[in-house]
């Protein structure tokens, strides 16, 4: 296996977590380099289901080692639980790896991210209300808590009382809250920073390491490239860098490490939250699309929004990722519809375009344009070569091809890792 970057190639739950864990067996190293626990993946294992927010689901596979790399957000608690709960189903844990290097998500950020919620009102940006917003604005601001802190009782101690002034101040007088106690905050993470600090480390050494040793080595990103901080449709965006390129910045691997960029996309998009959705649909067949495909957000439980495919916002992912192939899933929950959708264009004031129009406030003022192709009608969840597909099947993806410009190398047709189609 080259080393591979995985990534969205929409706006997240693109069943990421199911490809990941598929080519996670051929790695020797697996690092998550962006996001914290508004992630969700769910990986079934022959009769097994396992949900993972913050964990590498790669730590499944004895042999390799999952990294949370620097470019990540860290809930201790919710690190600790998820870190727990695979013990008691078995899971050995020793092989994970925390950078020092990543920041802690701490109590006051899930505070802050929902009165930022409330005080945006019609504005809000429908965010998870995990503190994934004010833990990465706090790194940018220089008042972070890093995990190497965090499992350093004396700089933790130090660093709390520095940043506890600052942020009561915030949310007595800016949000007019209940200010939170200092004491009681070093108490209960001072414990989980002693459960954490045997996988605390420099990670970036053990990633350059493996380079060296050419090992094999999967860079896991979660959310999408359109939820990206700098690509995405901001500001309804996350506030990572989800794409190909957080892999080098959330881990500190060079460019020059990364060989293949496989980008996961849904055989259809959906997106969780506000902002912009051209081929959102808001009839019987959006729901006929999330009732089979349980479109319903594995962190939240909220409905998802769901349309037909987007090969536009799909060729920009490929555009600013460096894409080298695609990845399809959920193709299984398009069977029994008559017709089928792909977006290919958008017509933006009469004026087709085959580009994402830079300004996505002028986007919802776009009509998107369509290809119609027939449907099929027979499960093919079972199916496990191309050529088996029903030929409207196999037609729908090669157009994909041709539209996106990128090969479908992974087609999922089901939940199971084995329900997976290799080109
Ligand atoms: P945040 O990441 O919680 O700040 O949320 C910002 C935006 O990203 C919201 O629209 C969320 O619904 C969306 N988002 C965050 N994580 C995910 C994910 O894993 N899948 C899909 N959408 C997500």
């Amino acid at each position: 296996m080259a080393n591979t970057v995985v990534i969205g190639a929409q706006w997240g739950d693109e069943a990421k977590g199911k490809i990941v864990d598929y080519l996670a067996g051929e790695a020797d190293v697996v690092v998550r380099y962006n996001g914290g626990n508004n992630a969700g993946h769910t990986v079934m294992v022959g009769s097994e289901t396992y949900k993972f927010h913050l964990i590498p689901s790669a730590i499944l596979y004895p042999d390799v080692t999952p990294i949370m790399a620097d470019g990540m957000v860290i809930d201790p608690k919710v690190c600790l639980s998820e870190l727990d709960g695979l013990v008691k189903r078995g899971v050995v844990i020793d092989n994970l790896r925390i950078s020092r290097n990543a920041h802690v998500i701490m109590p006051y950020h899930p505070l802050q991210d929902r009165l930022e919620e409330e005080q945006k009102g019609g504005k809000a940006i429908g965010t998870t209300a995990r503190g994934i917003g004010p833990a990465y604005a706090d790194k940018a601001s220089r008042i972070g808590i890093r995990m190497g802190e965090l499992v350093d009782p004396k700089r933790f101690k130090a660093r709390l009382t520095e940043i506890m002034k600052f942020k009561n101040a915030l949310i007595e007088k800016v949000y007019g809250a209940e200010p939170m106690s200092e004491s009681a905050i070093y108490e209960e993470y001072s414990e989980y920073a002693q459960k954490l600090r045997p996988f605390v480390t420099d990670t970036n050494f053990i990633v350059a390491e493996a380079l060296a040793q050419g090992k094999k080595l999967m860079f896991e990103g979660a959310q999408g490239t359109l939820l990206d901080i700098d690509y995405g449709t901001y500001p309804f965006v996350t506030s990572s860098h989800t794409g190909a390129g957080g892999a080098c910045i959330g881990t500190g691997a060079g460019p020059r490490a990364i060989e293949r960029i496989i980008g996961v996309g849904k055989s259809y998009t959906t997106r969780v939250g506000a902002g912009v959705f051209p081929t959102e649909l808001l009839d019987e067949t959006g729901c006929y699309i999330r009732e089979r495909g349980h479109e319903y957000g594995t962190t939240t439980g909220r409905p998802r929004r769901c349309g037909w495919l987007d090969t536009v916002a799909i060729r920009f992912s490929a555009m600013v990722n460096g894409m080298t192939g695609l990845s399809l899933t959920l193709l299984d929950v398009l069977g029994g519809l008559d017709t089928l959708k792909i977006c290919k264009a958008y017509k933006c004031d009469g004026v087709e375009t085959t580009n994402l129009p830079g300004d996505w406030d002028s986007i919802t003022e776009c009509v998107p344009v369509y290809d119609e192709l027939p449907g099929w009608q027979e499960d093919i969840s079972g199916v496990r070569k191309f050529e088996d597909l029903p030929a409207n099947a196999q037609a729908y993806v090669r157009h994909v091809e041709s539209l996106v410009g990128i090969p479908v190398e992974y087609i999922s047709v089901g939940p199971e890792r084995t329900q997976t189609i290799v080109r």
